[in-house]
């Protein structure tokens, strides 16, 4: 058993990584969980006006779920430790008290790495969804629908099931968006923070 918990522990602590924070306080941003949103996501980097520490942050976030996919197959064999080890770390970091981002761009990292087919679907789904509708959170919460129901159409019914409940996750964390999106009153992507 030591080397799938050791494939979870350094999966999570990769995924924990909060790339957003640590670029802009590099950077010399303001903490970035007292801008617009308060996340630690890409879309409220791009809020600091910084564009290209957004598209590093994407990267980043990206890029630390697939990390932990590889590191767990190497390890112990097993991707999908890895996959909900690096996606919980990046939603539950245990250095900002569990409460970090929202998941979008760790489940198209984690996605990339299991199925790059299924993956290029779900970033195409997200690029059209935010370019139509000018909200990055439909474009987050549309890939937590699509990766699902993508699978499964691709006959991937163990990654589906997965994916249903880290959509469901990245759902969860999109509430307070969705409460905006209903209000009218959530930002449009781009807009920086006042
Ligand atoms: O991936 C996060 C995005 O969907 C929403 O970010 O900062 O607008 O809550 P934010």
């Amino acid at each position: 058993w030591q080397a799938p918990a050791l494939a979870l522990l350094l999966s999570y602590l990769l995924g924990s990584v909060p790339f957003g924070l640590v670029l802009t306080r590099l950077a010399g941003t303001q903490d970035l969980r007292t801008v617009g949103s308060g996340n630690i996501g890409a879309t409220n980097v791009l809020r600091t006006g910084r564009k290209s520490l957004a598209a590093a942050t994407l990267a980043l976030d990206a890029l630390k779920g697939a990390g932990g996919v590889w590191l767990a197959a190497a390890i112990a064999g097993q991707p999908l430790l890895g996959a909900v080890g690096a996606f919980l770390g990046h939603l539950y970091p245990v250095w900002l008290r569990f409460r970090g981002g929202k998941g979008v761009a760790t489940l198209l990292g984690v996605l990339a790495a299991l199925s790059w087919p299924v993956a290029l679907v779900c970033a195409a789904t997200w690029i059209a969804a935010l370019l139509l509708s000018r909200y990055s959170s439909v474009g987050g919460m549309s890939v937590a629908v699509i990766a699902p129901v993508a699978l499964a159409a691709a006959n991937r019914f163990d990654l589906a099931t997965l994916f249903l409940g880290l959509g469901l996750l990245v759902l969860w964390k999109h509430r307070g968006n969705l409460a905006r999106l209903v209000a009218g009153t959530e930002p449009k992507i781009g807009r920086r923070a006042q």
